[in-house]
Protein backbone atom coordinates (compact mmCIF):
# COMPACT_ATOMS: atom_id res chain seq x y z
CA UNK A 1 0.00 0.00 0.00
CA UNK A 2 3.02 2.46 1.14
CA UNK A 3 4.37 1.86 -2.53
CA UNK A 4 1.32 2.76 -4.03
CA UNK A 5 0.68 5.53 -2.32
CA UNK A 6 4.24 6.95 -3.12
CA UNK A 7 3.60 6.23 -6.59
CA UNK A 8 0.11 8.15 -6.68
CA UNK A 9 1.62 11.05 -4.66
CA UNK A 10 3.77 11.77 -7.69
CA UNK A 11 1.36 11.53 -9.84
CA UNK A 12 0.26 14.07 -12.32
CA UNK A 13 -2.55 15.16 -10.21
CA UNK A 14 -1.06 14.94 -6.80
CA UNK A 15 -2.03 18.01 -4.99
CA UNK A 16 -4.69 18.65 -7.24
CA UNK A 17 -8.72 18.55 -5.69
CA UNK A 18 -10.76 17.50 -8.41
CA UNK A 19 -15.42 17.46 -8.63
CA UNK A 20 -17.18 14.93 -10.47
CA UNK A 21 -20.59 14.07 -10.59
CA UNK A 22 -21.79 10.76 -11.68
CA UNK A 23 -25.47 8.94 -12.09
CA UNK A 24 -28.85 10.00 -12.75
CA UNK A 25 -30.84 12.00 -10.17
CA UNK A 26 -34.32 11.28 -8.80
CA UNK A 27 -36.55 13.58 -8.51
CA UNK A 28 -39.90 12.37 -6.66
CA UNK A 29 -43.55 13.12 -7.35
CA UNK A 30 -44.65 11.78 -3.77
CA UNK A 31 -42.63 9.55 -0.88
CA UNK A 32 -42.66 6.26 -2.96
CA UNK A 33 -42.39 7.50 -6.64
CA UNK A 34 -39.41 9.30 -8.16
CA UNK A 35 -38.72 10.38 -12.16
CA UNK A 36 -35.26 9.17 -13.18
CA UNK A 37 -33.15 8.12 -16.24
CA UNK A 38 -30.76 5.41 -17.62
CA UNK A 39 -27.52 6.50 -16.64
CA UNK A 40 -25.46 4.05 -14.86
CA UNK A 41 -22.94 5.65 -13.14
CA UNK A 42 -20.53 3.60 -14.85
CA UNK A 43 -18.53 6.55 -16.92
CA UNK A 44 -18.64 8.90 -13.91
CA UNK A 45 -17.33 6.55 -11.36
CA UNK A 46 -14.64 4.99 -13.69
CA UNK A 47 -13.62 8.84 -14.48
CA UNK A 48 -13.26 9.38 -10.24
CA UNK A 49 -11.40 6.24 -9.67
CA UNK A 50 -8.92 7.24 -12.95
CA UNK A 51 -8.43 11.38 -11.54
CA UNK A 52 -7.68 9.40 -7.88
CA UNK A 53 -4.74 7.02 -9.87
CA UNK A 54 -3.08 9.97 -11.45
CA UNK A 55 -2.80 11.02 -7.24
CA UNK A 56 -5.63 13.36 -7.34
CA UNK A 57 -7.74 14.25 -4.56
CA UNK A 58 -11.49 13.40 -5.99
CA UNK A 59 -14.72 14.50 -4.40
CA UNK A 60 -17.43 11.99 -6.27
CA UNK A 61 -21.18 13.55 -6.16
CA UNK A 62 -23.31 10.87 -7.21
CA UNK A 63 -27.07 9.74 -7.64
CA UNK A 64 -27.85 7.18 -7.02
CA UNK A 65 -26.31 4.23 -8.55
CA UNK A 66 -25.14 0.64 -8.08
CA UNK A 67 -21.49 1.12 -8.54
CA UNK A 68 -19.39 0.68 -6.08
CA UNK A 69 -17.44 3.67 -4.79
CA UNK A 70 -13.88 4.00 -6.69
CA UNK A 71 -11.69 3.70 -3.70
CA UNK A 72 -9.36 6.49 -2.74
CA UNK A 73 -12.43 8.79 -3.40
CA UNK A 74 -14.59 10.70 -1.28
CA UNK A 75 -18.26 9.96 -2.18
CA UNK A 76 -21.16 12.54 -1.68
CA UNK A 77 -24.65 10.79 -2.06
CA UNK A 78 -27.36 12.76 -3.62
CA UNK A 79 -30.60 12.30 -4.79
CA UNK A 80 -32.33 15.22 -6.58
CA UNK A 81 -30.38 17.67 -8.79
CA UNK A 82 -31.20 20.61 -6.25
CA UNK A 83 -29.10 18.09 -3.62
CA UNK A 84 -26.22 17.43 -6.37
CA UNK A 85 -25.60 21.25 -6.75
CA UNK A 86 -25.31 21.84 -3.02
CA UNK A 87 -23.34 19.55 -2.78
CA UNK A 88 -21.18 20.09 -5.21
CA UNK A 89 -20.92 23.81 -4.25
CA UNK A 90 -19.87 22.38 -0.65
CA UNK A 91 -16.94 20.38 -2.49
CA UNK A 92 -15.15 23.35 -3.93
CA UNK A 93 -13.54 25.39 -4.53
CA UNK A 94 -11.11 22.92 -7.01
CA UNK A 95 -8.72 22.97 -9.37
CA UNK A 96 -11.16 21.26 -11.81
CA UNK A 97 -14.94 19.68 -12.12
CA UNK A 98 -16.31 17.37 -14.64
CA UNK A 99 -19.49 16.91 -14.85
CA UNK A 100 -20.78 13.38 -15.78
CA UNK A 101 -23.88 13.19 -14.25
CA UNK A 102 -27.00 12.46 -16.08
CA UNK A 103 -29.24 15.58 -14.10
CA UNK A 104 -32.97 15.37 -14.64
CA UNK A 105 -34.29 18.37 -16.26
CA UNK A 106 -37.14 18.86 -14.75
CA UNK A 107 -38.65 18.62 -11.10
CA UNK A 108 -42.44 18.50 -10.18
CA UNK A 109 -43.51 21.13 -8.11
CA UNK A 110 -46.08 19.88 -6.93
CA UNK A 111 -44.63 16.63 -5.79
CA UNK A 112 -46.88 15.20 -2.70
CA UNK A 113 -46.02 14.45 0.63
CA UNK A 114 -48.08 11.58 0.70
CA UNK A 115 -48.74 8.60 -1.74
CA UNK A 116 -50.85 10.32 -4.53
CA UNK A 117 -54.06 7.75 -4.62
CA UNK A 118 -56.79 6.91 -7.61
CA UNK A 119 -59.96 7.83 -6.69
CA UNK A 120 -63.20 6.98 -8.59
CA UNK A 121 -62.92 10.42 -10.69
CA UNK A 122 -60.95 7.97 -13.50
CA UNK A 123 -58.35 10.93 -13.51
CA UNK A 124 -54.98 11.43 -13.68
CA UNK A 125 -53.24 13.74 -11.35
CA UNK A 126 -51.54 16.88 -13.05
CA UNK A 127 -47.57 17.21 -12.14
CA UNK A 128 -46.33 20.60 -12.46
CA UNK A 129 -42.69 20.87 -13.30
CA UNK A 130 -40.11 23.35 -13.11
CA UNK A 131 -36.65 23.50 -14.26
CA UNK A 132 -33.91 22.19 -12.29
CA UNK A 133 -30.75 24.62 -11.66
CA UNK A 134 -28.05 23.53 -14.17
CA UNK A 135 -25.24 23.02 -11.97
CA UNK A 136 -22.52 22.64 -15.47
CA UNK A 137 -23.54 26.19 -16.24
CA UNK A 138 -23.75 27.34 -12.52
CA UNK A 139 -20.16 26.24 -11.61
CA UNK A 140 -19.20 26.90 -15.20
CA UNK A 141 -20.14 30.56 -15.13
CA UNK A 142 -19.24 31.16 -11.24
CA UNK A 143 -17.62 35.09 -10.92
CA UNK A 144 -15.48 33.78 -8.16
CA UNK A 145 -13.86 30.54 -7.20
CA UNK A 146 -14.54 28.74 -10.88
CA UNK A 147 -12.00 25.73 -11.33
CA UNK A 148 -9.38 26.35 -13.41
CA UNK A 149 -10.85 23.51 -15.90
CA UNK A 150 -14.75 22.52 -16.04
CA UNK A 151 -15.81 19.72 -18.41
CA UNK A 152 -19.37 19.04 -19.52
CA UNK A 153 -21.20 15.99 -21.18
CA UNK A 154 -23.41 16.04 -23.75
CA UNK A 155 -25.78 12.48 -24.01
CA UNK A 156 -26.97 13.51 -27.89
CA UNK A 157 -29.58 11.13 -30.07
CA UNK A 158 -28.03 12.10 -33.27
CA UNK A 159 -25.68 15.07 -34.27
CA UNK A 160 -23.41 14.68 -31.10
CA UNK A 161 -20.96 17.12 -32.41
CA UNK A 162 -23.23 19.79 -33.47
CA UNK A 163 -25.25 19.95 -30.52
CA UNK A 164 -21.78 19.40 -28.11
CA UNK A 165 -20.67 22.46 -29.82
CA UNK A 166 -23.88 24.70 -28.81
CA UNK A 167 -23.43 23.23 -25.21
CA UNK A 168 -20.06 24.92 -25.15
CA UNK A 169 -20.71 27.76 -25.71
CA UNK A 170 -23.99 27.77 -24.00
CA UNK A 171 -23.01 26.64 -20.79
CA UNK A 172 -19.43 28.63 -21.02
CA UNK A 173 -17.19 25.44 -19.99
CA UNK A 174 -14.14 24.44 -21.70
CA UNK A 175 -14.70 21.25 -22.67
CA UNK A 176 -17.35 18.82 -23.61
CA UNK A 177 -17.23 15.23 -23.70
CA UNK A 178 -19.99 14.59 -26.35
CA UNK A 179 -21.24 10.88 -27.18
CA UNK A 180 -24.33 9.49 -29.37
CA UNK A 181 -26.50 7.46 -27.00
CA UNK A 182 -28.71 6.24 -30.17
CA UNK A 183 -25.39 4.56 -31.27
CA UNK A 184 -24.36 3.26 -27.71
CA UNK A 185 -27.21 2.70 -25.56
CA UNK A 186 -26.93 4.87 -22.72
CA UNK A 187 -26.05 2.84 -19.23
CA UNK A 188 -23.89 0.75 -21.50
CA UNK A 189 -20.45 -0.93 -21.15
CA UNK A 190 -18.69 1.15 -24.00
CA UNK A 191 -18.74 5.10 -25.55
CA UNK A 192 -17.38 6.47 -28.59
CA UNK A 193 -16.54 9.94 -27.69
CA UNK A 194 -16.09 13.62 -29.21
CA UNK A 195 -13.40 15.76 -27.53
CA UNK A 196 -14.62 19.16 -28.17
CA UNK A 197 -12.87 22.58 -27.10
CA UNK A 198 -12.93 26.11 -28.70
CA UNK A 199 -9.70 25.18 -30.31
CA UNK A 200 -10.83 21.56 -32.22
CA UNK A 201 -12.97 18.75 -32.38
CA UNK A 202 -10.96 14.97 -31.64
CA UNK A 203 -13.10 12.08 -32.26
CA UNK A 204 -11.29 9.09 -30.01
CA UNK A 205 -12.41 5.37 -31.34
CA UNK A 206 -15.10 3.59 -29.65
CA UNK A 207 -13.96 2.05 -26.39
CA UNK A 208 -14.82 0.37 -22.92
CA UNK A 209 -16.16 3.41 -20.63
CA UNK A 210 -12.56 2.68 -18.03
CA UNK A 211 -10.50 3.62 -21.03
CA UNK A 212 -12.41 6.07 -21.82
CA UNK A 213 -11.93 7.71 -17.95
CA UNK A 214 -8.24 7.40 -18.30
CA UNK A 215 -7.64 8.80 -21.64
CA UNK A 216 -9.79 12.13 -19.94
CA UNK A 217 -7.94 11.59 -17.06
CA UNK A 218 -4.83 12.15 -18.71
CA UNK A 219 -6.35 14.73 -21.17
CA UNK A 220 -7.48 16.91 -17.89
CA UNK A 221 -3.95 16.06 -15.82
CA UNK A 222 -1.88 17.89 -19.26
CA UNK A 223 -4.24 20.69 -18.82
CA UNK A 224 -3.64 21.38 -15.19
CA UNK A 225 -0.29 20.87 -15.89
O1 LIG B 1 -28.06 20.28 -21.31
P1 LIG B 1 -27.65 18.90 -21.03
O2 LIG B 1 -28.36 18.30 -19.86
O3 LIG B 1 -27.64 17.97 -22.19
O4 LIG B 1 -26.10 19.06 -20.64
C1 LIG B 1 -25.35 18.00 -20.24
C2 LIG B 1 -24.26 18.46 -19.33
O5 LIG B 1 -24.74 19.39 -18.38
C3 LIG B 1 -23.70 17.32 -18.51
O6 LIG B 1 -22.35 17.58 -18.24
C4 LIG B 1 -24.53 17.39 -17.25
O7 LIG B 1 -23.88 16.79 -16.17
C5 LIG B 1 -24.71 18.88 -17.07
N1 LIG B 1 -25.96 19.28 -16.40
C6 LIG B 1 -25.92 19.77 -15.11
N2 LIG B 1 -27.09 20.18 -14.50
C7 LIG B 1 -28.26 20.11 -15.16
C8 LIG B 1 -28.32 19.61 -16.47
C9 LIG B 1 -27.14 19.20 -17.06
O8 LIG B 1 -24.84 19.83 -14.51
N3 LIG B 1 -29.38 20.51 -14.55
Amino acid sequence: LDTIRATLAGGPLAGKHLVVTSGPTHEPIDPVRYIANRASGRQGHAIAAALAALGARVTLVSGPVTQPDPPGVTVARVETARQMLDAVRAALPADAAVFAAAVADWHVVNAGDRKLKKDASGRAPALEFLETPDILATVAQMAEGRPRLVVGFAAETGKAIEHGQGKLARKGCDMIVANDVSVDKMGGEVNRVHIITQKDVESWDRMDKGAVAEKLAQRIADALA
